[in-house]
């Protein structure tokens, strides 16, 4: 399963990228506006930093200036994945920025017929948003199973990236289901490795090493 973070703070995307831990990254216009920076500027520095796939979302809803705006984020890196939303003017964009060998995120997906279509639009990625599906009472992690059938059922090519993600639990339903990416916001990620147990059993070791009196090395 890949890990994309869900942010445009750079800080943190360094963090998570020296972990090791980083495939890619998925940005919005709310989370640039949370970033404090451009688009263009803070899109190219994440694309210096990360090696894999980087959304970066337009923001027009009609087609021709979709496709303009599209034209001008994937001028910034390779690495740019153009993010557009599950409309039908987005889906057509899509199909047209994908025969141009162009990576697409087709985004704001909240059932499986929106995930079908962006499949026959041949994206690259399509995010079904779990958490804000689970925000109105329905069951994200459902839609995530369904889309996984639906694509399986047909050999479609689309990556399942289970987008607002908020918990661990997020993250370990979405790998149990198949799943092929999540994206989720750094501090989820890295609370992925917490565990009592380990933070019990390192000090204990550490108390016992200290009683050894040994040194490695
Ligand atoms: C996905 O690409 C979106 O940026 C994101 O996951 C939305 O998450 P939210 O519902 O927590 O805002």
């Amino acid at each position: 399963m890949k890990f994309f973070a869900d942010t445009a703070d750079v800080k943190e995307i360094r963090e998570l990228n020296d972990l090791g831990l980083l495939d890619g990254v998925t940005t919005n216009p709310s989370l640039i506006l949370k970033s404090g920076g451009s688009i263009a500027e803070v899109t190219k520095e994440i694309c210096s930093i990360v090696a894999g796939p980087v959304s970066a979302e337009v923001v027009a809803t009609e087609y021709d200036e979709m496709m303009r705006e599209a034209n001008i984020l994937s001028k910034i890196a390779d690495n740019v994945c153009i993010k557009v939303p599950l409309t039908l003017d987005g889906l057509r964009a899509c199909k047209a920025i994908r025969s141009d060998g162009r990576m697409v995120n087709v985004t704001l997906c909240f059932s499986a017929n929106q995930a079908l279509l962006a499949a026959k639009a041949g994206a690259s990625f399509i995010s079904p948003f779990i958490g804000r599906l689970d925000d109105i009472g329905l069951d994200g992690m459902e839609l995530i199973a369904e889309i996984r059938t639906i694509y399986d059922n047909y050999d479609f090519p689309t990556e399942i990236l289970a987008a607002s993600a908020r918990t661990v639990n997020h993250v370990k339903q979405a790998a149990m289901i198949g799943s092929d990416v999540v994206t989720a916001p750094p501090a989820t990620l890295k609370a992925l490795v917490k565990h009592p147990l380990t933070d019990k059993g390192l000090e204990a070791f550490l108390a016992d090493w200290a009683k050894t009196g040994q040194k490695i090395g």
